[in-house]
């Protein structure tokens, strides 16, 4: 796998760089959150997922277990990616109260009308088994009509 050295982004779970055959290669910390985002990656695939409504989510393109290196499409907004912390065909337990207060908070990072398609792109996800779990501004962007 060829790459230049263009880094397009970093967070909790590795490193991202964009290569030389416009592709992105995610290199991860954690064997744990690589596995999990592949897997996510291979139900999308499986199941001609390109996009969540009008979200794009990145086609799976290669991968290195010994690695723990995903490539993938390079998307633009509006976009859905990074499932490191999703599962699939595995719904993790909250107690209400718990669900009640992730609610809050991200209606409030959100706002009402953007939180609302969100919840929307994670039950289309749970559609075909993957239980997104992390919808921050960094991994769901809207393009253009998002209020920066
Ligand atoms: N396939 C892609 N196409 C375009 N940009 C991407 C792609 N993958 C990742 N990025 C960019 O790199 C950033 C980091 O990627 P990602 O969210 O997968 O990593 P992360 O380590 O899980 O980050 P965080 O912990 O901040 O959520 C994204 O917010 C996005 O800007
Ligand atoms: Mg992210």
């Amino acid at each position: 796998m060829e790459y230049s050295s263009r880094s397009i982004g970093s967070g909790n779970d590795g490193f991202v760089w964009r290569t030389s055959r416009q592709t992105a290669v995610k290199v991860f910390w954690r064997e744990d959150t690589y596995q999990r985002e592949l897997a996510c990656y291979e139900r999308l695939r499986d199941r001609h997922v390109a996009k969540v409504k009008h979200f794009k989510v990145p086609r799976l393109i290669d991968f290195d277990d010994e690695l723990s290196v995903i490539e993938m499409e390079l998307v633009t907004p509006p976009y859905l990616l990074d499932f490191g912390k999703a599962y699939v065909d595995y719904r993790p337990e909250y107690s209400q109260d718990a669900l009640d207060c992730w609610d809050e908070q991200y209606r409030e990072l959100w706002g009402e009308e953007q939180w609302k398609m969100v919840r929307k792109l994670m039950a289309s996800l749970t559609m075909v088994g993957i239980y997104y779990q992390d919808p921050t501004p960094r991994n769901i962007h809207f393009g253009e009509t998002e209020e920066e």
